[in-house]
């Protein structure tokens, strides 16, 4: 069964609270939150206050994706803000299974993100600290980007190397994902399914998060 994690990156912000019970009577079950420090990508959002005000708002898990550099600094940081995931770039992290250690002594799961260009095998031997895979299927920093289609190829050899280790680890997918293509990601072996501009820049998000469920759902 997909999870629908809808970005809050395409939400209005003034109404955030609102925005999370749309798509949460839609069928989503995580709330995404794309935090961005204007370094490790070059766009700035949101942070710790901000996971702090909406923690105690909404039933949905809360899933941080951290596009900041050093995140070791600040991951437990998050989960103690409120956040049940946290997830940490491969490419940010010189320590990533500390990082990823800290995260779950903190109560979290730990996510370990990795963008299009970046190679599996720089994340293999930290597969076993992780609870999922945060797989990025456009360069992170901006909502409403074109999915980048070799991430299906990747997302089945993420796939075959979880099973193969006989992992539990889960795989989230982020980036361009619509209606259009959401089955093809679902039969390829993601889990989780971020959508930013498909479900919040349609107008009514609740019908968003439905239409991406029952899209999915074809090849379930
Ligand atoms: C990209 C972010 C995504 C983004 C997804 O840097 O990590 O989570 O909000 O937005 P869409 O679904 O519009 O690509
Ligand atoms: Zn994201």
């Amino acid at each position: 069964m997909i999870e629908i994690a809808p970005s809050i990156l395409s939400a209005d912000f003034t109404r955030l609270a609102e925005e999370m019970r749309a798509v949460e009577a839609g069928g989503a079950t995580i709330i995404h939150v794309d935090v961005m420090d204007g370094r490790f990508v070059p766009n700035i959002t949101i942070g710790l206050p901000v996971v702090k005000s909406i923690a105690g708002r909404t039933k949905l898990k809360i899933d941080t994706h951290l596009m900041i550099v050093e995140p070791n600094r600040y991951a437990a940081q998050f989960v103690e803000a409120g956040a049940d995931m946290v997830s940490v770039h491969v490419e940010a992290d010189y320590h990533l299974q500390r990082t990823l250690t800290e995260i779950r002594e903190a109560g979290g799961e730990a996510g370990i993100a990795i963008n299009p260009a970046t190679p599996l095998g720089s994340l293999e031997e930290a597969l076993p600290f992780a609870d999922f895979v945060l797989l990025m299927s456009v360069n992170p920093g901006f909502g409403g980007q074109k999915f980048i289609h070799t991430a299906i190829d990747k997302l089945r050899r993420l796939r075959a190397m979880i099973d193969e280790k006989g992992l539990k680890t889960r795989i989230e997918i982020d980036g361009g994902i619509d209606t259009g293509n959401i089955a093809k990601i679902a039969e390829a072996g993601a889990e989780i399914v971020v959508a930013g501009s498909a479900v919040y820049g349609k107008g009514n998000a609740t019908e968003a998060v439905r239409e991406l469920l029952d899209a999915a759902a074809v090849w379930v």
